[in-house]
């Protein structure tokens, strides 16, 4: 199994995220581990799109809790409803913030980041048991292209959560 990502000389999302999709597949297949399967999930989609901040939250009790990440460092507990990475769990459902200083209660973890994703991943119950949160520093950065295929990614690693 190749553990490299190739992607087109492009910035089209939908090319990318084409290119992106079935080879982080190929990467997962038969990892059992969710931290790893994440952790390479959030290097993979930061290396196609070179976003501000990529990386999960896992659900622990009544907060969320950092996971793997690519970016500057951030806040490590965030209770639920709280911020954007908290509504998307309570809500269960994606949020996407097109200009983060309009979002009440949103949380920065960077000064950079302008607009933001949230998507939440469900264990095989369809019990939300992590976020993915993406940070952009470009404002309004994220469409529907982005919610598609981000949720695509996020059912991949539904298997690994019990
Ligand atoms: N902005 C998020 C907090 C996490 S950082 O962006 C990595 C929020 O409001 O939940």
């Amino acid at each position: 199994m190749a553990e490299t990502i190739t992607l087109p000389a492009t910035t089209d999302r939908v090319a990318l995220y084409a290119a992106l999709v079935p080879q982080v597949r190929e990467l997962l297949h038969g990892e059992l581990d969710p931290v790893a399967a994440m952790a390479n999930m959030s290097a993979a989609i930061r290396q196609a799109f070179g976003w501000h901040w990529v990386g999960f939250y896992r659900v622990m009790g009544a907060e969320l809790v950092l996971g793997p990440f690519q970016g500057p460092v951030a806040c490590m507990r965030i209770g639920h409803g709280k911020g954007v990475c908290g509504t998307a769990w309570a809500e269960e459902r994606t949020i996407v913030v097109p200009d983060v200083d309009k979002f009440p209660g949103h949380i920065t973890c960077s000064p950079l980041s302008r607009s933001e994703i949230v998507v939440p991943v469900r264990d095989r119950s369809g019990r939300v048991a992590a976020v993915l949160d993406i940070d952009s520093e470009r404002p309004d950065d994220f469409n529907e292209v982005d919610i598609h295929a981000l949720g695509r990614l996020c059912t991949l690693l539904e298997p690994l959560f019990e």
